[in-house]
């Protein structure tokens, strides 16, 4: 059986820095759910479809090819098999993932490939739902997260680095309100599971979070 290591927690948690650097060391593949979302998000955009209109995005769905290949080990997503991997991280469609990830459509058919990806493969996914529901008989789970006041530095460093335009508190009130939708949609909430352990990076380097969940990792391995 494969050895699966979920990672869920709120945006801007350092779930992929930490999973990524985390799934190199360990030899483990990396699995961005978020970006599976992103891609379907970014298909309804280009489509034109309004966020709420449940019925469009529904039938839409279908017509939605979301694929993954690895490139010298990184992710890349293929949307009907155009790879928009370099279009995925604006808030923009971010919001739209946020927003329409709520849908039973958008959700059933991603858990299933996510659930395909880790069947035979060692892997670390990181996501909302991963302990919750995606892999719940994987044997590490981990709830990372951060305070706000942290996770919207974060976005405003990164952003100023990138050298686009960054307004601090404006990106505090878009993480409280993806916190909100994410933690209270009602299929696949946001939520610890119960036997997920509790990491808050708010106080910790990347390097301490990394060190501190490979341990737990390597305990269960041995004991695996
Ligand atoms: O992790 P991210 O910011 O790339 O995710 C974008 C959105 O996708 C997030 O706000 C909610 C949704 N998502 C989800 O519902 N379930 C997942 N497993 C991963 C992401």
């Amino acid at each position: 059986m494969a050895f699966n290591i979920a990672i869920d927690g709120p945006a801007g948690a350092g779930k992929s820095t930490i999973a990524k650097t985390l799934a190199k060391e360990l030899g483990y593949v990396y699995v961005d759910t978020g970006a599976m979302y992103r891609a379907m998000a970014y298909f309804f955009l280009q489509k034109g479809i309004n966020k709420d209109d449940e019925a469009a995005i529904t039938e839409a769905v279908d017509g939605a090819d979301v694929t993954i290949r690895y490139e010298n080990g990184v992710q890349q997503v293929l949307l009907n098999g155009e790879n928009v991997t370099g279009c995925l991280r604006t808030e923009q469609v971010g919001n739209m993932a946020s927003s329409t990830s709520v849908y039973p459509a958008v959700r059933t058919k991603l858990v299933a490939l996510q659930q395909k990806l880790a069947k035979t493969t060692d892997v670390i996914m990181d996501g909302r739902d991963i302990g919750t529901c995606v892999l719940p008989d994987a044997q590490v789970k981990i709830y990372l997260t951060a305070s706000v006041e942290t996770r919207a530095k974060r976005r405003y460093m990164e952003l100023m680095e990138k050298g686009e335009p960054a307004d601090l508190e404006k990106i505090a009130t878009d993480i409280k309100e993806r916190d909100h939708r994410d933690m209270h949609r009602e299929m696949s909430p946001l939520r610890q599971a119960e036997d997920a352990v509790l990491v808050d990076s708010s106080d910790m380097s990347i390097v301490e979070v990394v060190s501190a969940i490979r341990a737990i990792a390597e305990e269960k391995r041995g004991l695996a």
